[in-house]
């Protein structure tokens, strides 16, 4: 990454050590201590090695914040005995650019944590915050405060964010404002707004950067992922009704994703492997998204290694995303001598023109998402200028030798992560390509990018979709743990619980044992989550039909709890939101789509990947959501833990499999390794499986051989304690009969595969 040397070999490696025997080093530590912080060098003291200086959160280096030794054994910048280096308070752009209002309280500088208030003169109307603090990165949070008089110009006052001197004072219909940042600044959004028919300014507004300024992960996922979420989420616009950025991009592979990764020299072993993460993370997010785009995925140096070709996506060779994480896990390098970020642009170029030959006519509908990560350094090669251009004749169609602004522009988005204690921002915002201005971001690293990812699902837009979750626990609060298991119902039934899966907006999925023969439906109840006040009312209850607790009471099982599965069906459907949203159940389309099966597939294709005949890891919950790891025996094991059967009150034959048909999945002992135990109060709930971002129910609690606890304890197994759960993939046909109904109005079905 960076400025690098393809020479390099030429240089020592052992340095540091070198130092102490005396020979001579390439560049030497004199004089590069920092007050206050501290430094690392990127490859010791040879030449083409970073010193980077470390500051503590709030300060940033000054004068430099970074030093490279030069091909003649000089640090460049060179450290100034005038001018020692030193840790200073990080500071934020210039508030006093407000009109019509004043800020408080006046100061010449705002530093770090400094809190402002903003008051307008009278006869003005405050938009945006009223009071503002200054932040560790550099910025100051909240919106730009805005005064204003109601003036019936066409497009509101766009505002003057600090630091910025605006050009341009009149908002009708096609007039323009331009910004420039004062000095020691640069400018980052738009340049220059231009007021639009709709009474809104074109691109984002700017702001001003400070060297040292960065974006939080938290500013990163706002940004990027609410770009990013509305190329993935638009195939679901089929009434096409949204003017701008509605792209029309099919389920089948018209997005093309294409990502970029540097690592040349300076990147450590484990920055390459946190960099495998990075778009490891990124390609399932995208995924949950029920899009399958094609990937390109490659990783440059002086060399381009092409991890995913993107050709393999076309014709009938379909590649899946399991396959791309295969090869990206196997991908390894040692290739890290100079950087050519121009070579990176000119194979995806190649790769844009394939794929216009490939796909003829349907060229026109092809969306191309470029995402680069970089320090933005290269040495060879030359600036990416001219291949980014050719990547844009080719994509918004422009007539050869002209360069008119295209109408086609929402069809290339190229965002730019640029990293590193200095990245290159001359070179690389330029780079950046996208409607809205806002595809540039600089990270400090690569450390918080899968939060940053995470935040990405997290969203209204794809709120519909089975079993998304969020997979952290931000705080040990209920509602961190709410969002983990969205789909969890409690369910009251006179002085009895049970819990339950929201399997659709309109039904929830428990034990048939939790309803007895006398029960009312007044008498039962579902509340959803743990933290929904009140309860929801039941329309009905339906048990399967085979469910007969007596059934095998001749065979000496006096209960008997084959088929112990029911759906609830509420008065009315559930809001889905981020805290309350439907859990994937077996062969449903959905869940195919959650497991990232590509074309056709069948129920057994989800069983093979979802319970293959081994030891399985699932999990199920308390009432309160905690959560219980046991570990299924499906394979050769299964004989030996339900035996154990035999063991309940009430079971007097000597084949366990009279109890225990081949319906139940069998957990619990300590072998091989201690498993949970289920408790009084957990039937009828979910048991499950993570898979990539996505819940799916395999199964649901129904009995267990002893009575060890009760509700809401997460206890360990003994040695001879066993639990069973209903296989959902043996219900199949009774969840198909009501949730997969379309012979009625009062609920959307559910699709089912064969
Ligand atoms: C360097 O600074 C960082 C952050 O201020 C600190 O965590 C680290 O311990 C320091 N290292 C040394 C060797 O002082
Ligand atoms: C602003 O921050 C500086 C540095 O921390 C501090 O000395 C000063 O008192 C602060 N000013 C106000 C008004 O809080
Ligand atoms: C993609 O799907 C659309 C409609 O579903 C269909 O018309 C088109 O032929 C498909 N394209 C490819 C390349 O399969």
């Amino acid at each position: 990454m960076g400025f690098s040397f393809h020479w390099r070999w030429l240089s020592l490696p052992l340095c540091l050590l070198y130092l102490v025997s005396g020979v001579r080093c390439d560049c030497t530590l004199n004089n590069m201590e920092i007050e206050g912080g501290n430094f690392t060098l990127t490859n010791e003291l040879n030449i083409g090695s970073r010193l980077i200086y470390k500051c503590p959160e709030g300060y940033y280096p000054h004068p430099a914040l970074t030093r490279l030794c030069q091909l003649n054994s000089k640090w460049d910048p060179l450290p100034k005995t005038y001018l020692r280096q030193q840790c200073k308070l990080v500071e934020c752009p210039d508030p006093h650019v407000l009109e019509q209002g004043t800020v408080l309280p006046a100061q010449e500088k705002y530093y770090v944590h400094n809190r402002t208030r903003y008051e307008c003169y009278s006869g003005n109307n405050l938009r945006g915050s009223s009071t503002r603090v200054c932040k560790p990165n550099g910025k100051w949070s909240g919106k730009t405060p805005i005064c204003s008089r109601d003036t019936g110009d066409h497009c509101a006052d766009p505002g003057i964010p600090a630091g910025t001197t605006r050009l341009g004072n009149v908002f009708g219909i096609g007039d323009s404002v331009k910004y420039v940042c004062q000095e020691n600044l640069f400018l980052m959004g738009s340049e220059k707004r231009v007021c639009q028919e709709g009474g809104q300014w074109t691109g984002i507004e700017p702001s001003c950067y400070y060297k040292y300024t960065y974006d939080t992960p938290l500013e990163v996922s706002e940004a990027f992922g609410g770009s990013i979420r509305q190329t993935l989420t638009s195939l679901d616009s089929s009434e096409n009704s949204q003017e701008g950025r509605t792209i029309r991009i099919t389920n089948n592979g018209t997005l093309n994703i294409y990502i970029a990764m540097d690592m040349s020299e300076s990147i450590t072993a484990e920055d390459f492997e946190k960099s495998k993460l990075i778009v490891k993370k990124l390609l399932t997010k995208i995924s949950s998204f029920a899009v399958s785009p094609n990937y390109e995925i490659i990783f440059f140096s002086s060399e381009v290694n092409e991890v995913a070709n993107i050709m393999d996506f076309f014709g009938n060779k379909k590649k899946s995303l399991q396959s791309i994480i295969e090869e990206l896990d196997k991908f390894t390098t040692d290739e890290r001598s100079g950087t050519n970020l121009d070579s990176a642009f000119y194979t995806i170029l190649e790769q844009i023109a394939l794929i216009k030959q490939e796909t003829g006519e349907n060229f026109k509908d092809h969306h191309h998402v470029l995402i680069f990560f970089t320090d933005g350094g290269y040495n060879m090669g030359g600036p990416p200028t001219e291949n980014l251009q050719k990547i844009k004749n080719l994509v918004y169609m422009n007539p050869v030798g002209e360069f008119q602004i295209s109408p086609r522009d929402e069809y290339l988005d190229v965002y730019i992560f640029a990293l590193g204690a200095e990245p290159y921002d001359e070179t690389l915002k330029p780079l950046a390509v996208g409607a809205d201005g806002e595809h540039y971001f600089r990270l400090e690293n690569l450390n918080n990018l899968d939060y940053t990812f995470d935040q990405i699902i997290d969203e209204e837009e794809v709120k519909g979709l089975c079993g998304l979750h969020r997979e952290y626990n931000l705080d040990e609060s209920s509602d961190s743990r709410q969002k983990m298991f969205p789909w969890l119902a409690n369910i009251f039934i006179k002085t009895r619980k049970c819990l339950g899966s929201l399997v659709t907006p309109k039904f929830i999925l428990t034990a048939a044992h939790c309803f007895e023969f006398d029960d009312q439906l007044k008498d039962i109840s579902v509340q959803l989550g743990i933290l929904e006040n009140g309860a929801r009312e039941v329309k009905n209850i339906i048990l399967h039909k085979d469910y007969n607790v007596k059934g095998r009471e001749n065979l000496g099982v006096s209960e008997f709890y084959d088929y112990d599965v029911a759906l609830i069906e509420l008065k009315d459907a559930i809001t889905i939101s981020t805290n309350i949203r439907p859990i994937c159940i077996p062969c449903t389309k959905e869940t195919s789509e959650a497991l990232g099966f590509v074309g056709s597939n069948t129920c057994k294709q989800q069983e093979q990947r979802l319970l293959p005949p081994k030891n399985e890891e699932l999990s199920f919950l308390t009432a309160s959501a905690l959560e219980k790891h046991v570990i299924a025996k499906l394979g050769d094991t299964r004989e030996s833990c339900i035996s154990h059967a035999l063991q309940a009150n009430g079971i007097t034959t000597t084949n366990p499999k009279d109890a225990v048909t081949d319906n139940f999945i069998c957990t619990g002992g300590r072998q091989p390794e201690i498993d949970h135990i289920a408790c009084t109060g957990d039937s009828g709930g979910a048991v499950f499986k993570n898979y990539q971002h996505r819940t799916v129910q395999v199964a649901l609690v129904s009995w267990g051989t002893t009575t060890m606890c009760s509700s809401g304890e997460v206890v360990d197994s003994v040695e001879t304690s066993r639990d069973f759960h209903i296989n959902l993939f043996r219900v199949v046909p009774f969840l198909k009969s009501i949730l997969g109904n379309d012979d009625q109005d009062d609920y959307a079905p559910l699709e089912f595969v064969d």
